[in-house]
């Protein structure tokens, strides 16, 4: 049981895993993790911050109980529904049918899809306050971050932030508050981790959180996971107004990296000529020569000069009725909200069939980037090569 007093009236509740390796399927938890979740005594009544996963609804519903029955809770408020959040809410509304859920629109149409029973529902609004107790809880939208239903809570009273998933990380902490941990590296190795893997593919909306968070007068932000953060908050949510460019950096006007593999000589040939076009047009080229044996090298230069570039060619023969799959695995380090809107093409000689450059130009496509037509070319080039050279390269000027 972790029930900890932050300040007069507001608990910690939430249930902290030090066992967990994998979280989500992916993402390693090598800190372990908390399903962090809060209450607050009003003199009308308990106040309930996030669920929990639904494994661990035993401990969540206990620590809730040793602090009042649960008749005393009125509302229980739900910041975003993945169910490392959401799972436990069904278990709290069977103890009381009555509570009723404070959640966005958006959370409480996905909350009646989980939990599967009808409740008493109220909708939070971005820059709505809601009256409850003697306190007033401010409605702070989450700007899709990471859930198109998130909605912080900011309780005006206690200068705190119910932010869930925002600044928070995995990392299992039995002191609970930030104050309290000496291990600085790992807290900031697992913070960052956790921003790029949850966080990274929305840096838009990251910055701009981030700016709406550092207008509230703050004492506390209470995380979804890991510590809570009692110091130093400014400088926590500024690291949201970095870490973007850190690791899905800005494109840079004119840039184009050309990426491509060749068995032969003959898709080098053409990405090397298309380099001298697009040179001579005024862009800033870069070249790299991918296979088997440099890959593990150039993978991750590959990857960061495909998100600094204004656009980003693919050359890859065809082999095996496809192109070569070291380009599907660097497209799969590209989350689609990254893709959206950056220009790409693809391009590749051929002996056979050809499918390497309409795949690589469909996966580009499903990626949502703005694809330019593809150049495909069959064994060397020979006048009507040229001019589909020509075209191609005048293509991406354009
Ligand atoms: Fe911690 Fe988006 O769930």
């Amino acid at each position: 049981m972790k029930v900890k007093e932050l300040t007069k009236d507001l608990y910690y509740v939430g249930v902290v895993d030090h066992a967990l390796k994998v979280f989500d399927v992916a993402i390693l938890t090598k800190y372990g993790t908390s399903y962090n979740s809060y209450l607050l005594k009003t003199k009308d009544g308990a106040v309930v911050f996030e669920g929990s996963k639904e494994k661990t609804e035993e401990e969540y519903l206990e620590n809730i109980s040793s602090l009042c029955p649960f008749k005393d809770i009125k509302y229980v408020f739900v910041t975003h529904t993945e169910p490392d959040h959401s799972g436990a809410i069904k278990a709290l509304l069977g103890k009381n049918p009555d509570i009723t859920v404070v959640a966005s629109q958006g959370a409480l149409i996905n909350l009646g899809k989980i939990v599967r029973i009808d409740f008493k529902k109220h909708v939070a609004k971005d820059g709505e306050t809601f009256e409850f107790g003697g306190y007033h809880f401010r409605f702070v939208s989450g700007l899709l971050l990471h859930w198109p239903d998130v909605m912080f809570t900011y309780i005006e009273e206690k200068k705190a932030l119910v932010s869930c998933d925002a600044f928070g990380c995995h990392y299992a902490f039995d002191g609970i508050l930030l104050s309290k941990l000496t291990d600085e590296e790992g807290y900031r190795d697992a913070f960052e981790y956790y921003y790029e893997k949850i966080m990274g593919p929305f840096p838009a909306f990251a910055k701009a959180a981030a700016n709406r968070v550092l207008a509230l007068d703050l004492d506390f932000i209470l995380t979804g996971h890991g510590p809570v953060i009692d110091t130093r908050i400014g400088e926590r949510v500024r690291e949201y107004l970095r870490l973007p460019e850190k690791f899905f950096p800005s494109a840079v006007k004119d840039k184009v990296t050309i990426i491509y593999g060749s068995a032969y000589g003959y898709t080098r040939d053409l990405a090397n000529r298309i380099a001298e076009g697009l040179k001579a047009g005024g862009k800033d080229v870069v070249l790299m020569e991918l296979d088997a044996l440099n890959y593990g090298t150039v993978r991750g230069e590959a990857i960061r000069a495909l998100f600094t570039s204004e656009m980003t060619l693919l050359g890859s023969p065809t082999i095996g009725g496809d192109a070569i799959g070291l380009f599907y695995d660097i497209l799969s380090a590209v989350p689609a909200t990254i893709g959206t809107g950056r220009k790409a093409s693809a391009f590749g000689d051929y002996g056979w069939s050809g499918e390497a450059v309409p795949n690589l130009t469909c996966r580009l496509k499903q990626l949502h980037f703005a694809v330019k037509d593809g150049l495909r070319i069959n064994f060397a080039l020979d006048g009507e090569g040229e001019k589909a050279l020509a075209a191609y390269i005048s293509s991406l000027l354009s």
